[in-house]
């Protein structure tokens, strides 16, 4: 019998996950002669031995199938919610890990999993990773898949909102995902012909906001649609977080630092009532009626573009090639149309944000686009 290889998808779904489980079961089976068993849930599934061999049917029909056919969970190995405590399970975890006698785990996920991965390949295990997120920020890769089936769908949104925004001649307000990053903000911003795009690594300036949606009904435009990233802040929220951030850095009294991470995540959480009082900010600064729609998870649902399909089908082939050849503790990171294998450690503790040189950048400020400033 042929060495087995273990798969969970961890952290939030993302289009593209089966079309990468498909191809590392479909390549380890057909071209390695490899077994494959997925452990569902993500970590948690691994420390609770819930597993599901993949072969055969299973792995048939699902290439265009959204979401993730083993489940996913955001729990940590060493901070997992067990009964009424949160405990350190990397134990428990190695043990599963010894009795399915894995060659390898392939861990599928974004910047919280990678750092979980890296935990475990520090505590011995055979590891490899794929980056998925339609987030973008996943540090040493070109690309995420699941980004691209985002993008799309927050364009189409974009597209729709022009319509009923010029009816009304209102403003829309349309929040977008990405977490603390502007990857997807812009993107679809971009694409859809956004006239404001506010993104996190730009704090924004209500006034020159206010000012950007004036100057175009002068010039006749009574409409604007104003593309917001859900971690956009404005100038003043992005001084008091760095504020928090830099007082969580310096303390040393862990009552305090817990305290803080708590006010940090909360500040974070609050995205769509700072995206709410943006639009109502808005609305009284330039006296036009102004709409929000947050678009949420339906950016992640439903099924991938061709671009995650092939990009994921992609990662998947090369991280079989790579357990072959026993290249472990690493992510299959996109590079151009190659791949390449980054160490874990170069991956973890970064985060992939928007340059503010960037080339999307220059072409949405050189095409009158207001990015907040
Ligand atoms: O990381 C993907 C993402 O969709 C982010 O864009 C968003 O901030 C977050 O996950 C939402 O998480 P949840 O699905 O757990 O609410």
């Amino acid at each position: 019998m042929g060495k087995c290889i273990g798969i969970l998808t961890a952290g939030g779904d993302s289009p593209g996950l089966n079309a990468a489980i498909r191809a590392i079961g479909k390549s380890a089976l057909n071209a390695y002669n490899m077994q494959v068993i997925g452990f569902r849930d993500g970590f948690r599934g691994l420390m609770e031995n819930r597993t599901v061999r993949l072969e055969g049917e299973i792995l048939s029909g699902i290439l265009t199938l959204g979401g993730t056919i083993l489940g996913t969970s955001r729990d940590k190995p060493h901070k997992m919610p067990v009964g009424s405590k949160v405990q350190d399970m990397t134990e428990v975890i190695i043990d599963n890990y010894h009795r399915h006698n894995l060659e390898a785990l392939v861990c599928i996920g974004g910047g919280g999993t990678q750092k979980n991965a890296y935990r475990l390949a520090q505590a011995g295990m055979n590891v490899i990773t794929l980056p998925k997120t339609i987030d973008n920020d996943v540090a040493m890769t070109d690309i995420t898949f699941g980004f691209d089936t985002a993008l799309s769908i927050a364009t189409e949104a974009i597209d729709r909102l022009h319509s009923t925004a010029h009816s009304h001649h209102r403003i829309i307000v349309v929040e977008i995902m990405g977490h603390n990053t502007g990857w997807l903000g812009l993107g679809a911003g971009m694409a859809g012909g956004a006239d404001v795009i506010l993104i996190p690594e730009m704090p924004y300036d209500i006034n020159q906001v206010a000012e950007a949606i004036r100057r175009r009904r002068h010039r006749g435009k009574n409409f604007s649609i104003v593309a917001v990233s859900e971690g956009a802040l404005s100038q003043e929220d992005a001084k008091e977080l760095a504020q928090l951030q830099e007082e969580k850095q310096a303390t040393k009294d862990e009552k305090k630092q817990e305290k803080l991470i708590s006010t940090l995540n909360a500040f974070q959480a609050n995205h769509a009532t700072n995206t709410l009082r943006l639009s109502a900010q808005l609305e009284a600064l330039t006296r036009l009626e102004s709409r929000l729609t947050i678009l949420g998870h339906l950016q992640r649902g439903g099924a991938p573009t061709a671009t995650d399909r092939i990009l994921a089908t992609r990662l998947g082939t090369a991280c079989v090639a790579a357990i072959d050849e026993k290249r472990f503790g690493c992510m299959v990171a996109v590079k151009g149309e190659s791949t390449e294998l980054v160490k874990l450690s170069e991956v973890v503790g970064k985060r992939k944000v928007v340059p503010l040189d960037h080339p999307w950048v220059r072409a949405a400020l050189e095409t009158g686009t207001c990015l907040g400033k």
